[in-house]
């Protein structure tokens, strides 16, 4: 079973966190964009305890966070497109996929493949505990595998507490509470492999409009259905209810995550992602809210049989929102 406890942000706590990743255990940890459930990224027995508490699939890898490119670079193939997104986006929400330079580096944490997943988050808790270890950290987002991201200490904890682990096993999770997440949904994640120009592999606060701007082509995936990322697959990110996406206006049955002044209040339950119509916040709020309308689902007394979100531009961080909600809503 897992046991969580959230940890208030102070020297002491850090130390205990920086303790527990130096002895190869799992800590969640906050960062910029949603919590990440974080363990040493070069030890494969480290690795392995991350996949086991997310339960997550062993052909799906994972992204190392380190404190700037030299931390990776002994690894990994590094090319011009690569040094110019790192001068320009990190630290920050953007991870890049890179070719390594041996099969072997990152065995488990890049799932056998080429290719591995770098990034530099901004967040400076998460930056004052790489400082203080001799390694590069692999950190999912710090939910069950399928489930929704968590972007505050407590929605990890609703998470994972309590959730069975095989063997009778009993394992105490730290989280470190940095806070809500300023961005609310997960890193852009793009492809740099190419010499013609980017793929965008995962939506994320980075949009591809400000890339192009940046004089990065946008190139678009030619193999079409073939999965690179699984936060690509069809249903992720997953709530417990059924949930219907770009509504003008919810049925009397459903809850409501309205976006913007004139949404809708008069359902038995209703969110705003944003009374003023921005984007940012609406991404800021999102999962938080999924997290919410989860809990109330769950309850014996709950009054609604679905959730109805309010329309969305199509635009920046939007497609973000969007990506997360139309993954969400599969079935
Ligand atoms: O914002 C974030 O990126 C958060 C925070 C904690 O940093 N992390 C995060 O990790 O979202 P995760 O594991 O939930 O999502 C990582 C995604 C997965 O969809 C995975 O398949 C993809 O990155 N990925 C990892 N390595 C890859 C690779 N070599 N090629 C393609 N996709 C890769
Ligand atoms: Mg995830």
């Amino acid at each position: 079973m897992i046991v969580t406890q959230i940890l208030e942000d102070s020297k002491a706590n850090r130390a205990l966190v920086v303790e527990k990743l130096l002895q190869g255990g799992c800590v969640a940890l906050p960062t910029e964009t949603v919590y990440g459930l974080a363990a040493n990224g070069e030890e494969d027995t480290s690795v392995a305890k991350i996949y086991t508490l997310k339960g997550r699939p062993h052909f799906n890898p994972l992204i190392l966070h380190g404190e700037s490119l030299e931390a990776f670079s002994k690894h990994i193939v590094v090319n011009p497109t690569l040094e110019k997104l790192v001068d320009l986006y990190w630290p920050g929400p953007l991870t890049i996929v890179v070719k390594k330079k041996s099969a072997t580096d990152f065995a488990l944490a890049s799932a056998g493949l080429e290719t591995i997943a770098i990034r530099s988050p901004q967040n400076i808790m998460f930056r004052d505990i790489l400082k203080q270890i001799p390694f590069v950290l692999a950190a999912p987002s710090a939910n069950p595998s399928n489930f929704l991201s968590a972007t505050s200490a407590a929605d990890v904890a609703r998470g994972f507490q309590g959730a069975y682990l095989e063997q009778e096993q009993v394992e105490k999770l730290y989280i470190l509470d940095g806070g809500p997440c300023h961005h609310g949904v997960e890193s852009t994640i793009v492809d740099a492999t190419l010499d013609a120009g980017v793929r965008i592999l995962r939506p994320g606060p980075i949009s591809a409009e400000h890339l192009q701007k940046q004089g990065f082509p946008i190139l678009h995936d030619d193999r079409s259905g073939k999965i690179m990322a699984p936060g690509q697959l069809a249903r992720h990110y997953a709530p417990q209810f059924p949930l219907e996406i770009q509504c003008s206006a919810p049925q009397p049955h459903q809850a409501w995550i309205g976006f913007g002044p004139q949404s809708f209040t008069h359902t038995n339950l209703t969110f705003n992602l944003s009374q003023k119509g921005s984007l940012e916040e609406a991404a800021a709020n999102l999962f938080h809210i999924l997290h919410k309308l989860n809990e109330a689902y769950l309850n014996p007394h709950c009054q609604f049989d679905s959730v109805a979100v309010d329309i969305i531009p199509e635009t920046g961080i939007g497609l973000a929102i969007l990506d997360r909600l139309k993954r969400a809503s599969a079935q």
